[in-house]
Parts: structure tokens; sequence; C-alpha cells
């Protein structure tokens, strides 16, 4: 059975939904232990600097090809040129990946919940997280409640599930994010905090540094995947979109910064390394809360916060593959659901596994879950952001659509696309294949 497209219910639920996808696990995971990586405020620096000039192109690129095409991925490439067609399948299939390593630390944030409200006793927080994560059971039942969690929002549907949960979701995040800054800035020392993330000390400049920043801009504003074109889809009026999107980069890049204010002065307060990893929100942070009055009050905060922020973000992953085979395949969205469900399942669990009983089985010398991270992050993702320019710039011919008065801005903007981003992208995938 054929359902109708469906459309935002207004240009507020479009802009919420588009913020809600960018801000996720990227700004509040990610880019903390990122930038901790690579220097602090030097990073910062060079990220900005990556986003304001690069990565908007990709992002206005997408969203417009949604808008004028009016298709889930593959049929938007197709209309563009039959040609095109295979271009367009990556995108779900990159959505497919992304999700199976994405809904494991959405699995891991659901643990985190479960300990702080049940208070567990525990001394050594980097092997606990690791214990767990190695303990096939409730690793797996994690990651499918998580899946769960995500796609019952995408199959009640745009307006009833997606808009809803942002309605919801975003509002709760805010609050409690803005209650945690409050809580982190009155730590003694957060000073500290502060004058790593803002003053920059330029000798950690590195190329490495890069590379790693404009792969975390492109996460963490959802671009490569396909989920601002099928976002963008949805949109029913004929309005530019030129401010949205920096209305996306810029809250996008509020939240990313807001999260290091939350974060960084609590890790300098205790006197602790900033530079851990991708353990940092789930051992750093918690052996933080266990030792702070009514920790695990504030353990729960925070991890609800991560959940609300991975949800919105999830969903928007989940509706590419969603939309492209109900359209498709003229299958009802519940149906398209169940598959996408199962197929992601088929990939997670064993990726869930890759930390326990299967941590032997590699592919190209990585996990299973650090291949997944690569093969999206460092080769799908730059890969589709090149051809959404190229398909945009080349042969829709966009450019009027920025609506950009002053005609050498308008050649600036159109080199941009035409040249610049793709460039700047191809040479991200090439050098990150190495
Ligand atoms: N941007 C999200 C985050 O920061 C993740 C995400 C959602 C994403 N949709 C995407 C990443 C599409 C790449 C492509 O957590």
């Amino acid at each position: 059975m054929e359902e109708k497209r469906p459309v935002w219910t207004s240009r507020y639920t479009f802009i919420l939904a588009a913020i809600g996808s960018a801000v996720g696990l990227g700004n509040i995971w990610r880019f903390p232990y990122i930038m901790g990586q690579y220097g602090g405020a030097v990073f910062l620096l060079v990220y900005l600097l990556l986003i304001v000039t690069i990565c908007f192109i990709p992002l206005f690129a997408e969203l417009t090809v949604g808008k004028i095409t009016k298709k889930e991925c593959i049929g938007a490439f197709e209309s563009v040129n039959p040609k095109f067609k295979i271009l367009g399948f990556l995108n779900p299939l990159t959505g497919i990946l992304i999700s199976s390593f994405y809904f494991i630390v959405g699995g891991w944030i659901v643990y985190y919940i479960y300990i702080s409200l049940t208070n567990v006793h525990i001394v050594n927080y980097s092997e606990y997280f690791s214990d767990f994560t190695q303990n096939s059971i409730p690793a797996c039942i994690c990651t499918l409640t998580f899946l769960f969690s995500c796609i019952y929002f995408t199959a009640r549907g745009v307006k009833k599930g997606i808009e809803f949960a942002n309605n919801v979701l975003m509002p709760l995040f805010a609050v409690i994010m803005i209650g945690l800054i409050i809580f982190s800035l009155q730590l003694p020392n957060a000073h500290l905090g502060l004058e790593y993330m803002f003053k920059p000390d330029f000798s950690k400049l590195d190329s490495q540094m890069f590379l790693a920043a404009l792969g975390q801009a492109l996460f963490t504003l959802s671009i490569g995947m396909g989920a601002l074109l099928t976002y963008g889809s949805y949109i029913s009026e004929d309005k530019s979109i030129a401010k949205t999107t920096y209305t996306i980069i810029f809250s996008d890049t509020i939240f990313a910064l807001l999260s290091g204010i939350m974060i960084f002065p609590a890790i300098f307060s205790f006197g602790l390394e900033p530079n851990s990893g991708a353990g940092l929100v789930f051992v750093t942070l918690p052996h933080i809360f266990s030792q702070i009055p009514y920790g695990n009050v504030v353990s729960c905060a925070f991890f609800i916060l991560l959940l609300a922020a991975a949800v919105t973000s999830g969903i928007s992953i989940l509706e590419v593959p969603v939309a492209s085979i109900s359209e498709r395949l003229k299958m009802t969205r519940a149906k398209a659901c169940y598959w996408v469900f199962l197929v992601i399942a088929a990939i997670a669990i064993p990726a869930t596994l890759s930390f326990g009983a299967l941590s032997e089985f590699k592919i190209l010398n990585k996990s299973i879950f650090d291949f997944l991270d690569f093969s999206t992050s460092n080769v799908l993702m730059p890969l589709n952001a090149f051809f959404i320019c190229i398909v945009a710039g080349w042969f829709l011919k966009i450019k009027g659509e920025m609506f950009i008065k002053n005609k050498y801005i308008a050649k600036l903007f159109d080199f941009g696309l035409k040249f610049a981003a793709p460039f700047v992208l191809l040479f991200l995938l090439i050098i990150g294949l190495n």
C-alpha cells in the first residue's frame, strides 16, 4: 500500500528536527574527547574555521537537493540523472552502517542510566566500563533497547514520531544542559577548564588535526548520509533555506561549545586529564560523579541528556533507509521500519560483540566496531558529501537558492560548491584512507 509523502507541520518543526539530528553524541561524547586529544583551544579554532569555510556548503547542498527534488535519497539522485542512482544508494547504505555503531554507544548510555538509577557501587571505572562492553548479553540488550526506542519514533511517522520526539526531547536536553553547566562552573578551579577550551596553544597545531576537525565537523553536522536531504524533502514551502543552514550550524556549534563548558571545568577541577579518548564520558565523568554529593542524581541527569540527544539523531539516521525502502518499494513505513530494524540488528549485534566474544574477528585489521566507524567517518561520509556538492553544483545548479545579493559573494559561493568543497572532501578522503 502506498502512503502519502509526509511534510513538516511548520518551518519551526523542521528546523528543530534538523537541529535534533545535528546535536547528538557527536557534540557531547565525540567533540570533547577529540578536542581533548588534539590539545583544546587550537583544535576548536581549526574546527570553527573549517565549518565556516567548507562544511556549510555540503550541508546547504543536501537540504536544497532534498527540497527541490522532494524525494528520498535514491530518487533524488535519480531525478537529477538516472545514472546517479547508484550514488543515491550509498546514502541509506552509509546510514545502516553508521547506525550499527551509533546505536552501540546509545546502548552504553542506556546502561549508564540504569547504573545511575540503581546506584551501583563501582571501584575502578575504567575496568567497569571495559567489563561491561565485553559482557555480551547485557551489551546486546542495551544496543537493541536503544535501537528499538529510536525506530519506535521513526515508525510513527514524521509528525507523530519525529516531530513529537524532537518537541519533547530537545527542550529537555537544553534544560538539563543549562543545569549541568551551572553546576560545573561552580566547582573549584573551573576556570582551568575554560582556559583549556579558549586559550590556544599554537605549538600543538599539526596536519592530523585538520583531518580530525573536518571528520568531526561532517559527523556533528549530520553531513554525508542523506539525513538532511531526506529531512529537506519534507519541506512543503518554497522559501530559501540559506538561513536555516546557518541556524543549524550555529546551534550545533553552540551545543558543542556548551558541552565542552559542561565537561572540561569538571575534569580540571578534579585534576584529571582531558585526553582519555572515547572513555571520557563513560570513565572519567562517572569517576567525577562518584566523588560529588548527589553524584548519582547528576550522573542520571547527564546520561538522560545524552540519551535525549542521541535519540533525536538516531531517528534521523534511521529515516534515510526507512524513507528509501518505503518509497521505492511502496511499503508502509511500519513495514520498512521492521526490515531496517532487522538489518541494523544483524550488523549491530556482531559489532557489539566485537568488544567481547568476537574481539578476535578482524576486518582489514580492525575490530567490527572500529571498521564501521572508520568506513563511515573516513570513507563513506566524505565521499557522499563530495557527490552531493558535485551534483548540486554542476548538475542542479543550486547557486540561486542561496539568494546572495552581492555578485562577488555569489561567485565565491559557487566556486566553493563546485571546486573548493569537493576538493577538500576528496583530499580528506584520500588522506583518511592511509
Ligand atoms: N550529527 C549527529 C551527532 O552529532 C550524528 C548523526 C545524525 C549523523 N545523523 C547523521 C552523522 C548523518 C552523519 C550523518 O551525533
